[in-house]
C-alpha cells in the first residue's frame, strides 16, 4: 500500500470494537466500484460485515444508472456486505439503517447539519454530500445478501465536481472551510452502521424508522414521486414498518413507496 489511507488504515480495525461490521476490511488504492467487488466477495460466500474501501473508483456507480465521480484523495467510497435475516419486502429498512448511520457521521464532521432526502441522499443546504446505493445479491436461501455502498463528498473543493454536479453537490470541506480526515469519517461510519444494524436486528426497525424521521424535513410536505413513467403527488406522512414512504393522496387514500425520485411541490411547501 502506498497511497493516502496508509498507514492509518492498519489501526482502524483495532479501534472499531464492532459486533457485526469490520472484522475484515479491504483497503484498495483503486477499483472499478467497491459495490462490484463486494458483490464478487458475496458470491464466494465472504462473511457478513466485510468492508471494501477504495481511495478512488474508475466506475463508481450511483442510483438509476448514474455514475459516481470518485477521484483519489477526496471522497469516501466504501461498501459493506450484510446478510440480514430479512424478507425481500423489508429491504427498504436497510436503506434506512444506512441513511441514519451516514447522516449521524456527517453531522459529527460537518459544521452545518444535514438532512435526509428520501430515499437515498443526504443534503447540506440543499446540496448533496452523500449518496447510498443498496443492492441485493440474488440468493435462493435466507438470509439474503446485501451490499450497502456509501459515497461521501469529504474533501472536494469548489469547482472540483464534474460540471453537471457543481451546482447540486457539496463536500464537508466546502462546508467547513477545512479538510476532513477520511479515516476518521470511515471509523465513525462503520461504528454507526454497526449500532443501527444491531438495533434493527433487535427491534425490527422501530428505532431506525423514528431516527430517519428526526433527520428528515419531509413529513407534512406536498411532494411528487416519480416511479417508472408514473408520477404520484400527495402529502408525505411517515415511514411505515417496511421502511416505505407513505403518501396521503388527494383522494384521501394512502400509498406506500419503496423507491422513486422525489421532488417537493414548491407551491405547497408548508402545510
Ligand atoms: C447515489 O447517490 O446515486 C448513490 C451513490 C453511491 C456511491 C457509492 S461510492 C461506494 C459505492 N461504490 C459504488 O460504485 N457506488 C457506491
Amino acid at each position: 500500500m502506498n497511497y493516502d489511507y496508509e498507514p492509518g488504515a492498519k489501526n482502524l480495525k483495532q479501534n472499531l470494537n464492532c459486533i457485526h461490521i469490520g472484522a475484515n476490511i479491504v483497503f484498495l488504492p483503486k477499483i472499478d466500484s467497491t459495490n462490484n467487488l463486494a458483490k464478487e466477495y458475496a458470491k464466494s460466500n465472504a462473511p457478513e460485515g466485510l468492508v471494501i474501501v477504495a481511495d478512488s473508483q474508475t466506475g463508481g456507480r450511483g442510483r438509476m444508472g448514474k455514475s459516481w465521480h470518485s477521484p483519489p484523495k477526496t471522497g469516501v467510497y466504501l461498501s459493506i456486505l450484510l446478510k440480514p435475516p430479512l424478507k425481500t419486502d423489508q429491504l427498504s429498512l436497510i436503506t434506512l439503517v444506512a441513511g441514519v448511520s451516514a447522516i449521524e457521521t456527517i453531522n459529527e464532521f460537518s459544521h452545518q447539519s444535514a438532512n435526509l432526502k428520501w430515499p437515498n441522499d443526504i443534503l447540506i443546504n440543499g446540496k448533496k454530500v452523500c449518496g447510498l446505493l443498496c443492492e441485493m445479491i440474488p440468493n435462493k436461501e435466507n438470509p439474503c445478501f446485501l451490499v450497502i455502498g456509501i459515497g461521501i463528498n469529504a474533501n472536494q473543493v469548489a469547482g472540483q465536481f464534474p460540471e453537471d454536479l457543481n451546482k447540486t453537490a457539496t463536500s464537508l470541506r466546502i462546508i467547513n472551510g477545512s479538510p476532513t480526515n477520511r479515516l476518521d469519517v470511515i471509523q465513525s461510519l462503520l461504528k454507526n452502521i454497526d449500532r443501527e444494524y444491531h438495533g434493527f436486528l433487535t427491534d425490527g426497525g422501530n428505532s431506525v424508522i423514528k431516527k430517519w424521521g428526526f433527520h428528515s424535513n419531509l413529513f407534512g410536505k406536498r411532494v411528487s414521486i416519480q416511479h417508472g413513467s408514473t408520477i404520484t403527488t400527495g402529502t408525505a406522512m411517515r415511514i411505515d414498518s417496511l421502511g416505505r414512504l407513505v403518501l396521503l393522496l388527494d383522494n384521501q387514500h394512502e400509498e406506500a413507496f419503496d423507491s422513486g425520485e422525489i421532488s417537493l411541490n414548491k407551491n405547497y411547501f408548508e402545510i
